[in-house]
């Protein structure tokens, strides 16, 4: 079977290569991968990025959508051709997130998804129901989980502000949206605006054209600031997202696109009189609850482009141009 491994933590380190295909083990799958989604994760984990890979020349990526080709002894409640994705976490299958279960980060520290097959504990992944394609299912492990952990509990009457148009930006506004609250929306172009729009943003702030957007978001919210905050920014954005935030409200701290910004402010800090919190993705229930409600309510998930398995090269330059919108993926097979 065919796979890539990063040579060199580059993009022009990226190679396929010739491995065997592996069995399945006693509790385990063998599955045939059929669409990779990519992170910005993937990228930061590269030379130059904020995460350091703890195995070097790992298989990249962490997000798949893939079928059962076979099981191993022991397996009863998987059969060959069914569709499943796979867990972000493969170890966290539920209850408080301890360091043990953060161990096998795909990409990180195992191999990832980025290969024509792979083996699997059957724990390991969750099945896709048939009203999402393969390249959507590959999308929802990382982004949609993050996203509908980030906006949980909120609802009509309350104002979310997302940050961009990434991949977990818009499933952030999706769940929003569904949820039935308002969403701000930020972005660096007219053209990402109007498609933010066009998926139920109601107000679109330019933070090219107003880079002071939070007196922006407090006077669309009467003065009030937003209930909840998807902080995907860090540095670059958190400043602007203690100001736009509600003193009710929450900043769920998710990422950072870059290292640039201001050093945090303890007083501003307090005085937002908001709380923080910190999001890890998230566990096995919440990625099936995130597929179900996905699945029933008709979201369907926001790909940018899909690439074939010799482009993956080109899709992780896509992803790092930051001309996508949504997910960027990666077809595996015909
Ligand atoms: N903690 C967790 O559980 C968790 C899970 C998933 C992801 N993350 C993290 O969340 C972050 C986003 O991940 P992703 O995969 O969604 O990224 P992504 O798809 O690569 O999104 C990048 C987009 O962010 C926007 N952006 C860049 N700089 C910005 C800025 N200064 N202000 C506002 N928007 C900006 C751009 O969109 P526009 O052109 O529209 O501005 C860009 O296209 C990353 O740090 C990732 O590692 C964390």
């Amino acid at each position: 079977m065919q796979i890539y491994r990063f040579d060199t933590p580059t993009l022009a380190g990226l190679r396929r290569h010739e491995a065997p295909i592996p069995r399945p083990q006693r509790g385990e799958l063998l599955l045939r991968v059929r669409a990779v989604a990519l992170n910005y994760r993937d990228l930061a984990l590269l030379e130059g990025g904020l995460l350091q890979p703890r195995l070097k020349g790992a298989v990249p990526t962490s997000d798949a959508a893939a079928e059962v080709v076979e099981v191993g002894e022991e397996v009863d409640d998987f059969t060959p051709g069914e569709r499943v994705i796979g867990l972000f976490h493969p170890r966290w299958l539920g209850g408080p997130k301890r360091r043990e279960r953060a161990i096998g980060s795909y990409g990180y520290d195992r191999d990832g998804w980025l290969a024509e097959y792979k083996v699997v504990p059957r724990e390991a992944v969750v099945r896709l129901p048939a009203e999402l394609s393969d390249e959507q299912g590959a999308t929802l492990p990382c982004a949609a989980v993050t996203a509908w952990n980030a906006v949980s509990g909120v609802g009509p009457g309350q104002t979310v502000l997302t940050l961009g148009s990434g991949g977990v930006s818009v499933f952030a506004l999706q769940y929003a949206k569904a949820m039935g609250a308002r969403v701000i929306a930020t972005t660096s172009s007219a053209a990402k605006a109007e498609r933010l729009r066009a998926l139920g943003a109601d107000a679109v702030i330019n933070y090219r054209e107003v880079p002071a957007w939070a007196e922006q978001v407090k006077a669309l919210t009467a003065g009030q600031g937003v209930e909840r905050v998807v902080e995907v920014g860090g540095p670059a954005t958190i400043g602007q997202s203690l100001q736009a935030v509600a003193f009710h409200g929450e900043v769920v701290l998710v990422g950072f696109l870059g290292e640039a910004g201001a050093p945090l402010d303890y007083f501003e800090l307090m005085g937002a009189g908001a709380s923080l919190r910190s999001t890890n993705v998230g566990d096995r229930p919440m990625l099936e609850a995130c597929v179900q409600a996905t699945a029933s309510a008709g979201i369907a998930p926001v790909i940018d482009r899909v690439f074939a398995f010799d482009e993956a090269r080109a899709a992780f330059e896509h992803l790092a141009s930051g001309r996508h919108f949504g997910k960027v993926v990666v077809r595996v097979g015909a």
